[in-house]
């Protein structure tokens, strides 16, 4: 007879989503609820911790009991308690990981740390699950976020079910200045294009011309495998200052965007061609440089699967882009689902399992790891 599927509880809160699911069996998500702080951090273009903290601090009670109701659940029937231990903010994380704490202690069940970044991966396992495929090992994986954008090396102990599977992790590449996301959202800013800026500029990009620009491919002299993004920032500025003529549409979009006109369409009423232009040529060398770098990786790494997950990978062009380059080179892509490639704590709950299946648990000394590393 098959073992009981574990129910447990994954709290998430390491930059500005405050998020818990239930998760059983480390594969069927019965709630996942994430309560984003995108409005309170859109007039300052980027996360304020202090305002994070607040709000997390604010959310954290609420957004548990959703998705306890949610999944039907109730806090006795819970196998365990998972909280996200690093990398992120160090108060946002204290917040989640704090109430998981004493939340375990009190209903004395299992307390596992989970890392943010192999939760990521967990995201692509749990969709893997649900579309019933299996990635075959060794992967490549891209965890391409507003904070992160890295290549690991990924081997796993068990063939088949992923979810039960703990998994080995090798850096081999990472980006040496910006994150990819965090570029995104800085050309947004630049443009008058919102915040966060990825999934505008991804909606804007399919109304432009992706030749018309050409930002230069950055060269990486020790490592081909690293990233970096500051160049193709500075080159957006350049560009800019080269083209004046472009600043009365930036100004337009600053006003629009006071008086809360923040949706695509919006925006893109008040985008000529040439910005739209600029913004598909922006996504495009940036999906390239991701495209290219990993692939790379994959072959040199013999890895058979490549697995893309983090916010970034919610973007349409880079899906389509890994999808038809992983064929040609009969390699598997998997991704997780839009809704799991940005922070959520289903896939912290699904990172748990293996942990739990091991009785690898944590203790009320457990801290919070601003800078944790996967390897
Ligand atoms: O994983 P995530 O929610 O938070 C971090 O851990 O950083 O990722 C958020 C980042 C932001 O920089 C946002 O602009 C970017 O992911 N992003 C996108 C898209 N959706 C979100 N970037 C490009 N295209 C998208 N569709
Ligand atoms: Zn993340």
């Amino acid at each position: 007879m098959d073992a009981p599927e574990r129910l447990i509880l994954g709290i998430e809160s390491s930059c500005d989503e405050t998020a818990a699911a239930v998760v059983a069996g480390g594969r069927r998500i019965l709630s996942s609820i994430v309560s984003s702080q995108i409005d309170i951090h859109r007039k300052y273009a980027g996360v304020v911790p202090e305002l994070a903290s607040r709000e997390h601090l604010r959310k954290i009670v609420p957004v548990v009991r959703e998705a306890l109701d949610q999944a039907n659940v109730a806090l006795a029937d819970l196998d365990a308690v998972a909280v996200t231990q690093g990398p992120g903010l160090t108060g946002a994380l204290l917040v989640g990981m704090t109430y998981g704490k004493v939340l375990a202690l009190a209903l004395q069940k299992p307390l596992i740390a989970v890392n943010h970044l192999e939760g990521h991966v967990h995201a692509v396992i749990l969709e893997a699950h649900l579309a019933a495929r299996h990635p075959q090992w060794p992967a490549v994986c891209l965890i391409v976020s507003g904070g992160h954008t890295v290549l690991y090396h990924v081997t796993s102990s068990a063939h088949g079910d992923a979810s039960r599977a703990k998994f080995s992790y090798a850096r081999i590449g990472g980006t040496r200045d910006d994150a990819a996301g965090e570029a995104y959202d800085k050309v947004a800013r630049m443009l008058a294009l919102g915040y966060p800026g990825g999934p505008i500029l991804d909606q804007l990009a399919a109304h432009g011309d992706a030749k018309a620009v050409r930002f230069g491919e950055p060269k990486m002299k020790s490592n081909p495998h690293d990233f970096s993004f500051s160049g193709i920032k500075t080159a957006m500025l350049y560009h800019l200052r080269r083209h004046p003529e472009l600043q009365p549409e930036i100004d337009a979009r600053q006003q629009a965007l006071a008086r809360g006109e923040c949706t695509a369409d919006a925006l893109r009423q008040l985008s000529s061609p040439a910005t739209l232009d600029l913004v598909a040529s922006f996504q495009r060398a940036v999906i390239d440089d991701l495209t290219t770098r990993t692939l790379a990786a994959a072959q040199q790494h013999n890895a058979r699967t490549i697995l893309v997950s983090g916010g970034v990978a919610a973007n349409r062009e880079l899906r389509s882009g890994f999808e038809s380059e992983a064929r040609r080179h009969s390699l598997d892509v998997y991704f997780p689902s839009r809704a799991l490639s940005t922070d959520n704590a289903a896939m912290i709950a699904a990172a748990a399992h293996p942990r739990y299946l091991d009785s690898d648990f944590a203790d009320a000394s457990l801290n919070a790891e601003p800078n944790l590393a996967l390897a």
